[in-house]
């Protein structure tokens, strides 16, 4: 699997539609886990800028290479979650992208600012925390077009098909731009070996959780892999990544799937209820209208200005 990043920086372009029958998005149906993973993976699409601001402030991003891979990987997840968003529009499920973006954003709450100044003092302090930030990266990647290669699957819906096997491309290069910077950084570096396989075990969480919860984790995981085949589809990931130096035998997605089937053991609607109750709508938070958060201003809010303004006058 080779990467050239002079390659990737001129090829890079949002994902192309051309010829997707957009018009025929109707025509099929979609289960309650369908729509449920096609939210999430939105959200979670649309959530990348956000993610980047946390590897903005790590010492790897000292490296141009990185960097520039980061700044054309942004704008092309960017268009992931834009096409998401118009499949699930043109379903006739109505939302308004910028608003869920921001109810979304606004309900990450403190643990956010705290994950973004840990990830930036552990960078500093462990000159190795590379090696682990571009673990993540191959393990986020490779889990996220395995997720849309099982959702093709359990769909069968031929236009959603087309778009996500587009999609799929550009997860495969970015997939293999962190496995290969990975494999460089861990080769022959002991120390780091270490420390990937440590943090690793402690800290990787599936892609997602945080932004979303351990149950709608929980029911993703389980819509899409409970099954033979998508037990297979999450040891092949956990064999791919066991190839990295020192993660040989590394099980992390497996045992995953494994720790959700408990939940599900002790608690028989745990996570199959969201999906049962069609609970995919982000919740406006409470305190935080989204004239606030974005300092962009309602209309009213202008009109009320305008009004004062010409009264001084
Ligand atoms: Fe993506
Ligand atoms: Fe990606």
């Amino acid at each position: 699997m080779s990467f050239s990043i002079e390659r990737y920086k001129e090829e890079s372009k949002k994902v192309d539609t051309a010829g997707v029958a957009w018009d025929e998005v109707t025509s099929h149906g979609l289960s309650n886990g369908d729509l449920f993973c096609l939210h999430y993976m939105m959200d979670i699409e649309n959530h990348v800028p956000l993610y980047l601001s946390h590897l903005l402030v790590t010492r790897a991003c000292m490296d141009p290479i990185l960097t520039a891979f980061l700044a054309c990987w942004n704008y092309e997840e960017l268009w992931h979650g834009e096409n998401l968003g118009r499949f699930l529009n043109l379903y006739g499920i109505e939302f308004d992208t910028q608003e869920r973006i921001a109810n979304v954003r606004a309900n990450l709450g403190v643990q956010n600012s705290v994950s973004l100044m840990s990830t930036m003092a552990g960078s500093w302090l462990l000159k190795d925390f590379s090696s682990v930030y571009l673990s993540i990266g191959a393990i986020n990647e490779l889990s996220t077009l395995t997720g849309y290669a099982a959702l093709i699957r359990k769909s069968g819906h031929p236009v959603l098909k087309d778009l996500l096997s587009r999609i799929i491309k550009d997860e495969r290069r970015h997939y293999a731009f962190y496995f290969n910077s990975a494999k460089e950084w861990l080769t022959d570096n002991k120390k780091a070996q270490r420390v990937d396989r440590w943090m690793l075990d402690r800290v990787w969480v599936p892609v997602g959780q945080g932004v979303k919860t351990q149950e709608e984790v929980d029911a993703l995981a389980l819509y899409l892999f409970d099954d033979a085949e998508g037990e297979a589809d999450l040891a092949l990931i956990d064999e791919k990544i066991g190839k990295l130096p020192g993660l040989s035998g590394i099980k992390l997605l497996s045992k995953s799937l494994a720790a959700a089937r408990e939940r599900v053991r002790l608690n028989p609607r745990w996570a199959w209820r969201l999906i049962d109750n069609e609970e995919w709508a982000v919740k406006a938070p409470r305190k935080s209208p989204i004239g606030q958060l974005t300092t962009r201003r309602q209309p009213s809010d202008i009109a009320v200005t305008t009004r004062q303004e010409s009264e001084v006058a």
